[in-house]
């Protein structure tokens, strides 16, 4: 058997993308391991939803860190400890910087709720919405210094419904648990 890609999740939200490549794994849909769980939000939801499914958790609060080299550096060491191979962004609100970039080229991989290039950053669906787009989307993209930019690898389109964000919420999540897993196959397996 081929053996398994060694995968960090880094969440600060939520985490029902976190839930959908934990469950992808469990079942065989993607050959890899959640080896730990990174968050720099302990009270997020995410964190409860991985002691419930048994994934380590790592805490990093970059206030407890002098810089962002300090903060990465912290979480590189963890990484290399659990010989983590992909770092996966499901949620992660902050940029990456460069001792991360470095250390994982091209192994970083982002999700966003829109068609990037539009609408990068915080709230997109709101600012998709606000701006009285009928079509937004989900975008899977490697990551690069910037914010929600990089080489895109996978997007789909979702059309707004009624001009609704809680809807429209819903119709983009349940197309990224779908979307970023098969992105993720795909280059696991250097498709
Ligand atoms: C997802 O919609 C993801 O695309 C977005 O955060 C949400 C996390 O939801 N990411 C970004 O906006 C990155 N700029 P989840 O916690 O339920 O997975």
């Amino acid at each position: 058997m081929i053996e398994k890609t060694k995968i960090a999740v880094f969440a600060s939200g939520s985490g029902s993308n976190f839930v959908a490549i934990e469950e992808a794994c469990r079942n065989g849909e993607l050959n890899a391991e959640i080896a730990v769980l990174i968050t720099d939000k302990p009270e997020a939801y995410v964190a409860e939803r991985a002691r419930e499914l048994n994934i380590p958790i790592s805490v990093f609060s970059p206030k407890a860190y002098g810089s962002r080299e300090k903060y990465e550096e912290a979480i590189l060491q963890k990484l290399e400890e659990d010989q983590v191979e992909w770092l996966i962004l499901a949620g992660y609100m902050r940029l990456i910087g460069h001792t991360l970039l470095d250390a994982f080229p091209s192994r970083i991989v982002n999700i966003h709720p829109s068609l990037l290039p539009s609408f990068p950053g915080k709230a997109a669906i709101e600012q998709a919405i606000e701006h009285g787009v009928k079509v937004t989307g989900v975008t899977v993209h490697l990551v690069d210094e910037g914010m929600d930019t990089g080489p895109i690898l996978a997007q789909e389109a979702v059309r707004v419904v009624d001009g609704d964000v809680n809807q429209t919420a819903e119709a983009i999540h349940a197309v990224e648990h779908v979307l970023y897993k098969e992105t993720l196959h795909r280059l696991f397996t250097n498709q």
